[in-house]
């Protein structure tokens, strides 16, 4: 046999090798995923990598407005203690105790304002972190509510400890303001709607099709969902309606065990465009 047919073979026996180590660890139960176990320290290292060179490279193109306006900073500063602090602290305030039980640990961000900038800063709000516990908040904020979280986040280094709290202003959380009201709606898009279905629970209560995680029957499998003529018994099976149920099923069957999830016009859109292409049932 030539020499780069057996490197080959023997790269390939190592990978089946590997391959069937893994899959015992995983069958066996070997891997420890209780979050008291810390990653070891090779994992932790691949983990900040992975997160670095994603973050880098998909922030690339994202070009930050002009972040000194006090206004924006003030606003950023109210959203940040609505949402982020309390899992990311802040100078002198701790997180919440469910936020110490994370692995990984949520990150003093005085450090990361230092060290990353403003796009990546604003990627990885807006996009949140798969396996942390770090949110998603593309579908809470709008971009230019997170990019005025960006630029608190740039003087928040600056804050001693007594600045930081007297910024606290008491007032209570306002309700979000629609970010995309009807008018400015567009038509649905069902791949987005897709993944607006992981935002908004969708899948810890229903079944769908083709959905990962989504096999759950504590509302009713959305399989053929398209073809049924009556959404939750009660209402025609439109378009329009789908976007009205997913917008208040409580208006609409007062008592229905679905909650009123926050879900805006355009994503309610988006995510009826999907359940539209779900003509047969599973
Ligand atoms: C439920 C807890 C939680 C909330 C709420 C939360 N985060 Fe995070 N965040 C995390 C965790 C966990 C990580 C990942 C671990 C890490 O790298 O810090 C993270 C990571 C980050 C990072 C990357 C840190 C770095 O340097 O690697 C940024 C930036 C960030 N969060 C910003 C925010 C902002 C801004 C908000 C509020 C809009 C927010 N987070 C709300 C838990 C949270
Ligand atoms: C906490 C669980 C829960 C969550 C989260 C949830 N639903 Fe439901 N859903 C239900 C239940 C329960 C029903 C049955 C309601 C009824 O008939 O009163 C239902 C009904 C429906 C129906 C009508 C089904 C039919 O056969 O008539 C649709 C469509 C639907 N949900 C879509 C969604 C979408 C899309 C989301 C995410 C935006 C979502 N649901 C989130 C529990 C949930």
């Amino acid at each position: 046999m030539k020499p780069g047919r057996i490197a080959a073979l023997t790269l390939v026996a190592g990978a089946c090798v590997a391959g069937l180590l893994g899959s015992a660890v995983v069958y066996f139960g070997l891997y420890d995923v209780s979050a008291t176990s810390p990653h070891t320290i090779p994992v932790h290292r691949v983990m900040d990598l992975a997160l670095a060179r994603a973050v880098e490279t998909r922030a690339a193109g994202i070009e930050a407005p002009d972040l000194d306006g006090a206004e924006r900073i003030s606003n950023g500063s109210r959203l940040y203690r609505m949402h982020c602090a309390q899992c990311h602290g802040g100078p002198g305030a701790a997180p919440q105790p469910y936020a110490m039980g994370l692995n990984p640990a949520p990150a003093a961000l005085v450090a990361t304002a230092r060290t990353r900038s403003a796009a990546e800063i604003f990627w990885i709000t807006r996009q949140g972190v798969k396996m942390t516990g770090m949110p998603a908040w593309q579908y809470r904020l709008t971009d230019d509510e997170i990019w005025d979280v960006v630029a608190f986040l740039r003087v928040l280094p600056t804050l001693s400890a007594e600045e930081y709290r007297r910024g606290e202003d008491g007032r209570p959380p306002t309700a979000q303001p629609d970010k995309n009201e009807a008018s400015k709606a567009r038509v649905g898009d069902a791949r987005a709607g897709r993944n607006a279905l992981q935002q908004y629970l969708c899948v810890t209560c229903h079944a769908i099709p083709g959905v990962p995680g989504a096999w759950n029957y504590v509302g009713p499998a959305l399989g053929g969902i398209a073809e049924r003529p009556y959404i939750a018994g009660v209402l025609n099976n439109t378009p329009e309606n789908i976007v009205r149920w997913l917008r208040s099923p409580s208006t609409i069957k007062p008592g229905t065990a679905m909650p009123d999830l926050g879900v805006s016009e355009q994503d309610a859109r988006d995510i009826a465009a999907f359940l539209d292409t779900l003509q047969e049932g599973p």
